[in-house]
C-alpha cells in the first residue's frame, strides 16, 4: 500500500530525446500553438539540453534522435513509440505534418535491435501511451479522444502483452495523455481528473485510489507533463503547485524551465521517449 512520505526509490532509466535544432511553430495542431509567435531556436535548444543535463545528472542514460529539417515538431520525441519490455510499438502521427518523424523513430530502434511493431492506425506513442510495471501486473493506460484512435489501443494490447486501459480524454487543451496524466513510480500516477470524460474519471479513481490529484493551475502549468524515476520528479518550473504536491507526498521535485517548447504545446515529458529493455 502506498502511503504519504515513505522513501521513494530512484530506478535508473533510458531515454530517447531529440534537439530542437529545427524547432518552430509553424502550424497550430493543439489549441496551444500560435502561428503569429516569434520561436527563439537557441533558447530552445539551451533549455532542451538542460533538461537533458537533468536527467543525465540524476544518473540516467539518454540517446539521441538526429533532428531532421522539415520536421519541427521532431523535439517531442514520447511520440515516436511506446516501449515495453524490449517490445516497441511505433507510432503513426495524426497530422501530415508529423507523419515522417515515424520513419525516423523506426530507424532508431531496428538500427538497435529492438522488436518493432508497426501500427496499422493512428496513434502517438507516449503522448497517449503509460507505462506502469508494477500496478496491477503491468498495465497500459491509453488516451483517446484527438490524436490515438481507439483501435490503436487494442494493437497496442498485442503488441506490448499487457492490458491497455482506454481513457477519454475530452478537454482540446489535453489533447494527449502525457499532458493530463503521468506515472510517478512503478505503481502510481498523478493526473488531472477534468480532462477525462466522467466514466474514465471513475475508472482511474478505482484502478489508482492512491493517485496524486492534480488542480486546474498544475495542468495549464503543464505540471503533468513531467518524467519521474520513481522519486525525482522533472517538470515544468511553473508548476509550482503540483511541485509541492508532489514534495508532501515523498517525491523529490526537479523544476526545469522549458518556456520555448511550450509554444509548441510540450514539456518535460513530450521531450523524453523511455527505452524500457
Ligand atoms: N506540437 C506537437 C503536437 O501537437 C506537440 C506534441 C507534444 N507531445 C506530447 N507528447 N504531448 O503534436
Amino acid at each position: 500500500m502506498v502511503t504519504v512520505n515513505q522513501q521513494r526509490v530512484p530506478r535508473k532509466r533510458t531515454y530517447l530525446m531529440c534537439s530542437p535544432e529545427y524547432f518552430a511553430v509553424e502550424y497550430a495542431i493543439n489549441p496551444w500553438m500560435d502561428v503569429t509567435t516569434t520561436v527563439d531556436v537557441g533558447l530552445a535548444v539551451k533549455q532542451w539540453d538542460r533538461l537533458r543535463e537533468t536527467l543525465v545528472g540524476l544518473g540516467h542514460e539518454v540517446y539521441q534522435l538526429p533532428p531532421e529539417p522539415g520536421l519541427p515538431d521532431m523535439v517531442f520525441a514520447a511520440n515516436g513509440a511506446i516501449v515495453v519490455d524490449g517490445a516497441v510499438y511505433g507510432a503513426q502521427f495524426k497530422h501530415e505534418q508529423r507523419t515522417a518523424e515515424a520513419a525516423a523513430h523506426r530507424a532508431f530502434y531496428q538500427a538497435q535491435g529492438w522488436r518493432f511493431i508497426a501500427p496499422t492506425v493512428t496513434n502517438e506513442g507516449e503522448g497517449d501511451f503509460a507505462y506502469l510495471p508494477e500496478a496491477h501486473g503491468g498495465l497500459v493506460l491509453a488516451g483517446y479522444g484527438f490524436r490515438t484512435e481507439p483501435a490503436a489501443h487494442a494493437e497496442a494490447q498485442e503488441a506490448l502483452s499487457r492490458p491497455v486501459v482506454s481513457l477519454h480524454l475530452v478537454d482540446p487543451r489535453f489533447y494527449h495523455l502525457d499532458v493530463a496524466l503521468a506515472s510517478i513510480d512503478d505503481t502510481n500516477i498523478v493526473y488531472y481528473p477534468g480532462a477525462f470524460s466522467t466514466a474514465s474519471q471513475k475508472v482511474l479513481a478505482q484502478l489508482f485510489p492512491y493517485a496524486v490529484l492534480a488542480d486546474d493551475a498544475d495542468a495549464l502549468a503543464f505540471g503533468l507533463n513531467l518524467v519521474s524515476d520513481g522519486c525525482n520528479v522533472v517538470l515544468n518550473s511553473a508548476a509550482t503547485g503540483l511541485a509541492g504536491k508532489l514534495k508532501a507526498t515523498g517525491y523529490q521535485p526537479v523544476p526545469v524551465e522549458l518556456a520555448e517548447l511550450r509554444k509548441g504545446g510540450g514539456s518535460v515529458k513530450c521531450c523524453v521517449a523511455e527505452l524500457r529493455r
